[in-house]
């Protein structure tokens, strides 16, 4: 088979990009009744694609959703449509909404979940914004909260995100982080935040409205490995403005060095702890992709 460097896949049925179509009756777009995942590969290894996986199936068991295959099987299927790309870096998003049928909002039908994978070559951020960081603002819009539509349901449903995102666009900001309702920080449109003050790595708390990222677990469980400690705690504007360092994280863009936050700006080059942490990151993604090759779905 010709192998190509990008494709779509609809409930399996291969595509290009461009020629990847949905129904216009799926509840994804109508209602954005749909859940999703984003990851990317090293060397063909697309990294934590358990969690992903198992964060997915929780997605799906929350919402009342029906997947059609195990965790087992949709990795292998995975890998299956990874394996006719030829690229060792690959952006992958699967998306799956509760499939197409009558205008209506009923859990019974429709019965037949739509799955959409997208792979692409990945393409990173620039490479300054790791050195010298992203200007990242903070908005007064408040992030769903859980007994709305709970964070850690990685869904479809993106408009209280993409509302901030477009807020903090008009100030040319990369990211942009929404608050609860004590103002205190939750979490980024599409990311974690954490900042150091003291030595003492912060983050806001697993109760609090966030999705508990992938990224942000790592972190926490490799921070000894510099001897450092991590803290989940809540903190408001001020604090943050007040904090020796701060970061984003997410599985695409790993850990992102922050020199603006409203106005208060940072000298990254400065950022000792998160420099050690960015290279602990590293290794651990090493490490990751060494013990994933030996049980690698490719062989
Ligand atoms: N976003 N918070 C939100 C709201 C997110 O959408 C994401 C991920 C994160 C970070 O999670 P993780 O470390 O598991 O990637 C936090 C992905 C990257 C996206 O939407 O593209």
């Amino acid at each position: 088979m010709t192998q190509t460097k990008e494709l779509v896949a609809i409930n399996g049925h291969i595509s290009k990009p461009e020629d990847a179509k949905i129904s216009v009756f799926d509840r994804g777009f109508l209602f954005g009744d749909a859940i999703y995942e984003v990851t990317r590969s090293y060397g063909r290894i697309l990294f934590e694609l358990e969690a992903h996986v198992d964060r997915l199936f929780k997605s799906a068991e929350q919402i009342d959703m029906r997947l059609q295959m195990n965790k087992a099987e949709l990795i292998g299927h995975i890998y299956s449509i990874y394996k006719k790309l030829d690229i060792d870096n690959v952006f992958m998003r699967i998306q799956i909404s509760r499939g197409q049928g009558p205008i209506g909002m009923s859990g019974k039908i429709p019965q037949s979940v739509n799955e959409v994978i997208y792979m692409y070559p990945f393409v990173p951020i620039d490479s300054s914004y790791y050195t010298k960081g992203a200007k990242a603002f903070v908005t007064s819009r408040l992030r769903n909260s859980k007994r709305a539509l709970d964070p850690n349901i990685k869904s479809g449903n993106y408009l209280n995100n993409v509302m901030a995102f477009i807020e903090g666009e008009k100030q040319d900001a990369f990211e942009s982080f929404m608050v609860n309702d004590k103002n205190h920080i939750t979490e980024g449109c599409t990311s974690n935040i954490f900042m150091v003050k003291n030595g003492v790595f912060i983050t806001p708390p697993s109760d609090y409205d966030i999705l508990q990222g992938i990224t942000r677990k790592i972190i926490m469980k490799i921070a000894p490995r510099i001897g450092a400690k991590v803290t989940e705690e809540g903190f408001d504007l001020k604090t943050l403005q007040n904090a020796d360092e701060v970061f984003l994280t997410s599985s695409t863009r790993e850990i992102v060095p922050i020199n603006n936050v409203n106005g208060r700006s940072w000298d990254v080059s400065r950022f000792s702890l998160t420099k050690k942490l960015t290279e602990a990151y590293k290794r651990y993604i090493e490490e990751y992709c060494e013990s994933a090759q030996k049980t690698h779905p490719w062989k």
